[in-house]
């Protein structure tokens, strides 16, 4: 045998040797991470013992294949008091919470909310308020509260006024063809109208012109891609996500929105560079919620940077236009499936707005009725339908369930209001239960969260949805299309599968 034979001779063992050892490493890797599967799995279903599992999940995926998390919750509230544990994909469960009492115990706490859940956002939002956690979020919140400050929400409404006549005038023009209106997107436009001039004082009108449609269509391309990647167990790696088509989309969108929005701030910062500009942002009778945040300090005098900047502006754009476009949707849903509350809800804005054409803060805290329509609405149909946290330290609820450190939790809004044992016939819409003196329990009525962590913009879109509500009811009457009634989804934000149809009948 010549030395070339045998040398080739131990080359193919030596790369079969090798082989067989990656090969042994390999199992040997696989057994390690199987046996931490089940490990991990083990400690799961121990600590959720004394919580009630529903239904039974697939291996997997757990129950996040349908689409179907508010049928699901509706039947375990049904069943069980308080709590159930939802399991995910692989080893993940989440448990959900719809109890008062649970409700207070999380919200009072300052657990951080779930980084995988919420760091999806993060490539378009940045890490505003929404996404923010301890000291830099406590610094953020004491600077742009005075951005909602009654005073600095007043001027609002003309703007909230002028957007709601447009989309009206809109529905005007349709109204001979007497066919239903899907009204979800006209009144997504119109909250992204008002947002985009409280905001940054944009000068067009998002509802009339194409050119701003691009930054539309991002901003409504990210929220569905961000609710597909909730639902996809293989789209939680950002590594996977990135090379995916749904991912290249978004971080696509995430580029528009972005340009734009660091468009709005470079020409606003360029603008107060000059003194005269700056002389008459002094004397400016509206700041928009930029200027706020151009001028907002910390304690030892610093201002926020301009990534910050750009993080809590589209924050804003984010939570302030498609919560409020929900929530109105579900409003006018309400109304029209029961006339005889809308009808009694215009009799009172007639009294205080005549025939609309002047409206001011001041009317808006005068209409009761129209207000408990509203929050029974949103009882019905929160816009947020849940928010979820990441347990700091290990907590016992008052019942004596405990849940150790590092668990998932996730509060459902939309349980809570659904939850029967809190009030009777709780799927009936019934205004009255938000009438002056009617026994309320707290914690029970969550559409904008409580504690710490409640929703910034919570009377910005009061007024909001009042102006929308009085001036639509002032022209229009709402009538429901019995061939279509929505299906509920939770795509972030609560929306219908198959849009939210109505009748609009021009008053005379
Ligand atoms: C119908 C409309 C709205 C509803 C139902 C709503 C509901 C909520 C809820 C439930 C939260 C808590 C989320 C969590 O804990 O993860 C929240 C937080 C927040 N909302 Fe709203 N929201 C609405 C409109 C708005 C508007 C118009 C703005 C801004 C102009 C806004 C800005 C924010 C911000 C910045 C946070 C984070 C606050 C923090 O963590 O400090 N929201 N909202």
């Amino acid at each position: 045998m010549s030395i070339f034979e045998l040398s080739h001779i131990t080359n193919v063992f030596g790369i079969f040797g090798l082989l067989q050892v990656v090969s042994l490493l390999g199992l040997l890797l696989l057994l390690l991470k199987s046996a931490q599967y089940y490990l991990h799995r083990q400690w799961l279903i121990k600590s959720l013992q004394q919580f009630p599992p529903a239904p039974p999940p697939q291996w997997l995926f757990g129950n996040t294949l349908k689409d179907q998390d508010l049928q699901q919750i509706l039947l375990c509230v049904e069943k069980f008091p308080s709590t159930y544990v939802r399991w995910l994909w692989g080893n993940h469960a989440r448990v959900v919470i719809y109890d008062p009492d649970y409700m207070k115990v999380i919200l009072g706490r300052s657990d951080p909310k779930v980084v995988r859940s919420y760091s999806f956002f993060a490539p378009w939002i940045g890490y505003g308020l929404l996404l923010l956690n301890g000291k830099k979020w406590f610094q953020h919140r004491r600077m742009l509260t005075p951005a909602f400050h009654y005073d600095i929400l007043k001027p609002y409404v003309g703007i909230m006024v002028d957007s709601v006549h447009v989309m009206l005038d809109k529905w005007e023009q349709l109204v001979d063809q007497d066919c239903p209106l899907e009204i979800y997107q006209d009144i997504s436009l119109m909250t992204m109208e008002t947002m985009m001039k409280c905001a940054f004082s944009y000068q067009g009108s998002v509802q009339l012109e194409e050119n701003s449609k691009s930054y539309i269509k991002a901003v409504e391309d990210l929220t569905h891609l961000i609710y597909l990647r909730v639902r996809n167990g293989f789209h939680q790696n950002n590594t996977i996500y990135s090379l995916s088509s749904n991912g290249r989309s978004f971080y696509h969108a995430c580029q528009i929105a972005h340009k734009h929005t660091e468009r709005v701030i470079r020409m606003r910062k360029a603008q107060l560079q000059n003194e005269a500009e700056l002389e008459k942002f002094r004397k400016k009778k509206r700041l928009d919620f930029l200027d706020i945040l151009l001028f907002a300090q910390t304690e030892d005098g610093k201002s926020l940077s301009d990534e910050d900047v750009r993080a809590e502006m589209d924050t804003f754009m984010f939570e302030g236009h498609n919560t409020t476009a929900s929530g109105i949707s579900w409003i006018f849903y309400a109304l029209a499936t029961h006339p005889e509350h809308q009808q009694r809800c215009r009799e009172e804005v007639k009294s205080i707005l005549g025939n609309g054409t002047s409206v001011t803060l001041n009317h808006l805290d005068q209409m009761p009725y129209t207000t408990m329509c509203i929050k029974e609405a949103l009882r019905l149909y929160p816009p947020i339908p849940g928010a979820s946290r990441e347990l700091s330290s290990p907590v016992t609820f008052p019942d004596g369930c405990s849940l150790p450190k590092g668990f998932l939790v996730t509060l459902s809004f939309y349980g809570l209001h659904h939850n029967p044992r809190l009030r009777p016939n709780a799927e009936v819409f019934d205004p009255s239960r938000f009438a002056p003196g009617a026994p309320r329990q707290t914690h029970a009525f969550l559409p904008f969260s409580a504690g710490t962590r409640n929703c910034i913009g919570k009377q910005f879109t009061m007024n909001e949805l009042k102006v929308a509500v009085a001036l639509t009811l002032l022209r229009f009457e709402l009538l429901p299309d019995p061939t279509r009634v929505p299906i509920l989804v939770s795509k972030i934000v609560l929306k219908s599968k198959n849009g939210i149809y109505l009748h609009t009948k021009k008053l005379k």
